[in-house]
């Protein structure tokens, strides 16, 4: 199994609920962590509340960075800041999203693209333009011939992880634009599984169900969860352990994880 320790990740939707619990799992086991999120202040406040476990002598350096996802300038700036700070990137998870509540004739067209242009364009940018510094990060050297990458085994591989949704994948009242938008997601990363595996950097994806979160205060209602197997909604530490497993498994490549208590079976 890799190690969590001493590697740098990037984590947008990092200031709550399921991105901030997936931050707390990574640096409990030793990594550095930068929060992607709207709000400075709060991802300030989070970035405190992060644990800072020593490893190899010297505390990981977490750090915040606030910015819209679904403008890609703002992506660049920080492929840049992270590039003239010499900050390697080692795991990106891809958790910022909104959700959707209303009918798709009664949802505006500026909603629709708003839902989009967050999920599945601001998961497309991260992935993007941050790919390039995961692939100079691994030292070795492109075979043109075989269009593929000879690497050196003692880099360290990148790996993607982005945060999808049962929605995807099954029907929701209520939800068309999030659906199509967290379906792009799923191929998204399949493709880039594709891409990407040739030069060593992993791409997986989690499809959380039901998960108590900021998102889904107003639907724990019985109803919901007597229609889960499990009887429940699902923990955001649930799905942190999902996104440590994927992180640290060296074949863990274009997974597509359903988490969803048994939901997706119905
Ligand atoms: P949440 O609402 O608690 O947190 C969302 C996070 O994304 C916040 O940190 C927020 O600031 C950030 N965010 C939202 N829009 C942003 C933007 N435009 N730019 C930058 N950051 C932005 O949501 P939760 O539940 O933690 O969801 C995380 C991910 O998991 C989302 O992608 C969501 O679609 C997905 N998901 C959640 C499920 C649930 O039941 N909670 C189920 C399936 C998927």
């Amino acid at each position: 199994m890799l190690s969590l320790s001493g590697r740098h990740c990037i984590i947008t939707g990092g200031s709550r609920g399921i991105g901030l619990a997936i931050a707390h799992r990574f640096a409990s086991e030793g990594a550095s962590i930068t929060l992607v999120g709207r709000d400075q202040t709060t991802l300030d406040n989070a970035v405190k509340e992060l644990p800072i476990p020593l490893h190899q002598g010297t505390p990981p350096n977490h750090g915040a960075c606030a910015f819209n996802v679904k403008d890609s300038s703002r992506w660049s700036d920080m492929v840049t800041f992270m590039r003239d700070a010499e900050r390697k990137v080692d795991v990106l998870v891809n958790a910022a999203g909104i959700s959707q509540n209303s009918f798709m004739f009664k949802t505006s067209l500026h909603q629709a693209k708003e839902i989009v242009d967050v999920n599945l364009m601001g998961t497309m940018y991260g992935c993007q333009l941050l790919l390039p510094t995961m692939m100079r990060q691994k030292s070795g050297k492109v075979n043109r011939m075989f269009d593929s990458f000879i690497t050196n085994n003692k880099a360290t591989p990148g790996c993607i992880i982005n945060i999808s949704s049962l929605l995807a994948t099954h029907a929701g009242r209520g939800a068309a634009a999030y659906a199509a938008s967290k379906a792009g997601v799923v191929s998204l990363t399949r493709a880039l599984a594709w891409e990407a595996g040739r030069f060593g950097i992993r791409a997986n994806v989690i499809l959380p169900g039901y998960i108590e979160t900021d998102m889904t205060k107003s639907m724990s209602d019985d109803d919901l969860k007597a229609l889960i197997p499990m009887g429940r909604l699902g923990k955001v530490a649930e799905v942190a352990d999902a996104a440590a497993f994927l992180a640290k498994n060296p074949y863990a490549h274009n997974t597509v994880l359903n988490l969803d208590g048994g939901l997706s079976a119905t």
